[in-house]
C-alpha cells in the first residue's frame, strides 16, 4: 500500500492560539527517508507546525498523520519514534550533558554506551560532566541535537538546527542530523540555500498561510526572497 510509504500526510491541518491563526490549511505528503525544508518570516508558523508534528500540540484543523498513525489520538504510539530539536534545548540546566542524555536514554530504552556515542559526535565529550547552565550557547545546542538523536528516530524534526554552532561544529554534526542521517527530517532555516542543499520538498509559509511547496530543485531564490517582502 502506497501509504504506509507516508512519513507525514496533513490534510487542511490547522492551528490557532486564542483568536490567532498559526497555521492556516496545511496539505502535504513527505515520503519516509525523504527531507522538508520550511521557510518563512518570523512568526510564520514553522514552529507550529514542528510542534505540531512532534505531537506536543494538537491540531484545531484538519488531519495530520505521522508515521502512519493520526494525531492527535495516536501520539503515544510514534513519539518514540519522533526526535524534535526545538528551539528550547529541553535539557535541565543544573544537570550536565551526560546525566541530562542518561536520563533520556533510560526514557527510551536506549543503552548508556550510545550516550557516549553521541556525546563524542557532538564534540562534547570533554565538558559532558558541566551543568548545562554553565556552557556557551553553542554548547547547549550540541547537546540538544544528541539529546535529539539519541534513540535513533525514524523521523527527524528540527528546529533551525544550526542556530549557534560555529561552522566546525556544523560539519560535525552533519552525519547526525544532516541528509546522510537516514531519517525522514523537516528542517526549518533562515537560509535560502543552505536550506534547499539536501532537501527534496521546500515549503514556503507566510501569515500561517502556505505560499510554495514544490520540489526543492524547483525552487528559486527570488521565491524565498518574496517570502521575506
Ligand atoms: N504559545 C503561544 N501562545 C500564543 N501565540 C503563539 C504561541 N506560540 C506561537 N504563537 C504565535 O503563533 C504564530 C506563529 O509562531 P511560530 O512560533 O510558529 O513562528 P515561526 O515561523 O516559528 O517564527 P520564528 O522564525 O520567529 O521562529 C505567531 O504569531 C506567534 O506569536
Ligand atoms: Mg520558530
Amino acid at each position: 500500500m502506497a501509504d504506509t510509504d507516508l512519513a507525514i500526510e496533513l490534510r487542511g491541518a490547522g492551528r490557532r492560539y486564542g483568536e490567532r491563526a498559526a497555521l492556516r490549511d496545511v496539505t502535504l505528503e513527505l515520503e519516509a527517508g525523504r527531507t522538508l525544508v520550511v521557510f518563512g518570516p518570523n512568526g510564520a508558523g514553522k514552529t507550529t507546525l514542528l510542534r505540531m508534528l512532534a505531537t506536543l500540540l494538537r491540531p484545531h484543523a484538519g488531519e495530520v498523520r505521522v508515521l502512519g498513525r493520526p494525531l492527535p489520538d495516536d501520539g503515544y504510539a510514534v513519539r518514540g519514534r519522533i526526535g524534535f530539536l526545538g528551539h528550547e534545548a529541553m535539557l535541565y540546566r543544573e544537570l550536565s550533558g551526560r546525566e541530562n542524555l542518561r536520563f533520556y536514554a533510560r526514557l527510551y530504552g536506549v543503552a548508556p554506551a550510545r550516550v557516549e556515542e553521541v556525546l563524542a559526535a557532538v564534540g562534547m565529550s570533554a565538558r559532558a560532566d558541566d551543568p548545562v547552565a554553565e556552557l556557551s550557547r553553542g554548547m547547549v545546542q550540541r547537546l540538544a541535537i544528541a539529546r535529539a538523536v539519541l534513540h535513533e528516530p525514524a523521523l527527524l524534526l528540527l528546529d533551525e538546527p544550526l542556530a549557534n554552532l560555529d561552522p566546525a561544529a556544523a560539519a560535525q554534526v552533519a552525519p547526525l542530523i544532516g541528509a546522510g542521517s537516514h531519517a525522514t527530517r523537516v528542517v526549518t532555516s533562515h537560509d535560502p540555500a543552505g536550506g534547499l542543499r539536501g532537501a527534496d520538498l521546500a515549503l514556503g509559509l507566510k501569515a500561517a498561510r502556505v505560499t510554495f511547496l514544490a520540489p526543492a530543485g524547483e525552487i528559486r531564490a527570488a521565491q524565498i526572497a518574496e517570502l521575506y517582502s
